[in-house]
């Protein structure tokens, strides 16, 4: 039977898992301190660049002798350039229980050519951790983006692996917690989970991934965007804000800011409370309903990013045309906007609960998709 339309509509119907929703107190007048049209090696660019990278460091938590450096490409340039540069010293171990996950595995045993084992789960579901061997090079996600699965802690791996750890985390940094002594490599975009733009990659390095590279020359070429060292040592500039090429000022600005906010939410601690509570608005939704459900199969795996639901009623006579549908009927309404799953996962909706969501939102939009699942079913 249809349902009448819900009263309220979220303020922000923004739930789009990249780019996220810009912090809730965004306007582009805070952007107005940018330094435009200054070379970014001016002591005032080099300065912002800087403190994005202590800013990111005071707020995740990360110990001090790791290094981060800004670098180009976003996420997919961060990872590729430690892929590329690292692997090939030892056997490799690729793990994917989604999209990205695979596409990582495609580069290294495709493009890269590398003694791989290739460990994948299916959608919903993770790679059992206990019986990866930690004395390879292991690449992975923590947070599966398109399943919404995520590792749940860093128990499975040991401190005392002989191999390095190269994890993606783009969609869990500033949401979930990351055991930085079990992580050499460590990934994400300003994109995500703080709102901000595209464009650079966040590259965070233990110093035992420092020691594989300066220690070790892989056999292929290294483009100048890859090249992280120079006669055998780090170019330690790198890491202090001489970014390799030039950086957008704009973008780096919009992240200045964006941390600026998340200090003001209490942090790292308040993000992750955000997201939880963000997330923790729909896993009770699913659980009152009989016709949605999380795709995580695991409660403990399931993600507070990228919550990725699947419907599970047996009317439904096409999934994928049924989850297209619902996600165009919210879309129309202006309430939940680019919330269809990724075109690579199962047929659903996928709803991003970042930090820089409101939870008032996220309760204003539930509404909706009750209603615009009532009146799918009833379109059918
Ligand atoms: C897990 C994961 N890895 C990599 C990427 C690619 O990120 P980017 O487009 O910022 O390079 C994404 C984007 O959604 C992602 O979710």
């Amino acid at each position: 039977m249809a349902m009448t339309k819900p009263a309220t509509r979220p303020a922000n119907p923004r739930f789009s898992s990249g780019p996220c929703a810009k912090i809730p107190t965004f306007d582009l007048t805070k952007l107005s301190d940018a330094a435009l049209g200054r070379s970014h090696r001016a002591a005032v660019g080099k300065a912002k660049l800087k403190d994005a990278i202590e800013g990111t460091r005071e707020l995740l938590g990360i110990p001090a002798d790791y290094r981060i450096g800004i670098v180009p490409a976003s996420d997919t340039g961060a990872v590729e350039m430690a892929m590329w540069s690292l692997l090939g010293a030892r056997k490799a171990t690729m793990l994917a229980w989604e999209s990205f996950g695979a596409g990582w595995v495609t580069d290294v045993v495709k493009q890269l050519k590398i003694d791989a084992e290739v460990k994948t789960a299916d959608y919903g579901d993770i790679v059992d951790l206990s019986t990866v061997d930690w004395n390879t090079d292991v690449v992975f996600t923590w947070n599966g983006t398109t399943s919404g699965v995520r590792v749940p802690n860093g128990d499975a791996i040991p401190a005392d692996r002989d191999g390095l750890t190269i994890c993606d985390a783009t969609s869990a940094a500033f949401a979930q917690d990351l055991p930085w002594d079990k992580l050499d490599v460590t990934t994400f975009s300003w994109q995500k989970v703080l709102g901000g733009e595209a464009a650079h990659g966040m590259l965070i390095l233990s110093p035992r991934a420092v020691e594989r590279l300066e220690s070790y020359t892989p056999a292929w070429p290294l483009p100048k965007i890859f090249r992280m060292t120079k006669g055998g040592k780090l170019i330690e500039g790198i890491f202090v804000g001489e970014t390799i090429n030039t950086p957008s000022m704009l973008a780096v600005e919009d992240y200045l800011v964006a941390l600026d906010w998340a200090r003001s939410v209490g942090g790292f601690k308040g993000l992750m409370a955000r997201a939880d509570a963000n997330a923790k608005a729909i896993w009770d939704f699913c659980e009152a309903r009989d016709w949605i459900d999380n795709l995580a199969n695991d409660p403990a795996t399931r993600s507070n990013t990228s919550v990725c639901l699947k419907f599970t009623d047996d009317r439904i006579k096409d999934g994928a045309a049924f989850a297209k549908a619902v996600a165009k009927r919210l879309e129309t309404e202006g309430v939940a906007l680019d919330v269809g799953a990724y075109r690579d996962a199962p047929a659903g909706l996928r709803i991003w609960c970042g930090g820089t969501v409101e939870t008032s939102d996220v309760e204003a939009m539930l509404p909706w998709l009750d209603w615009a699942f009532h009146e799918e079913i009833a379109a059918q």
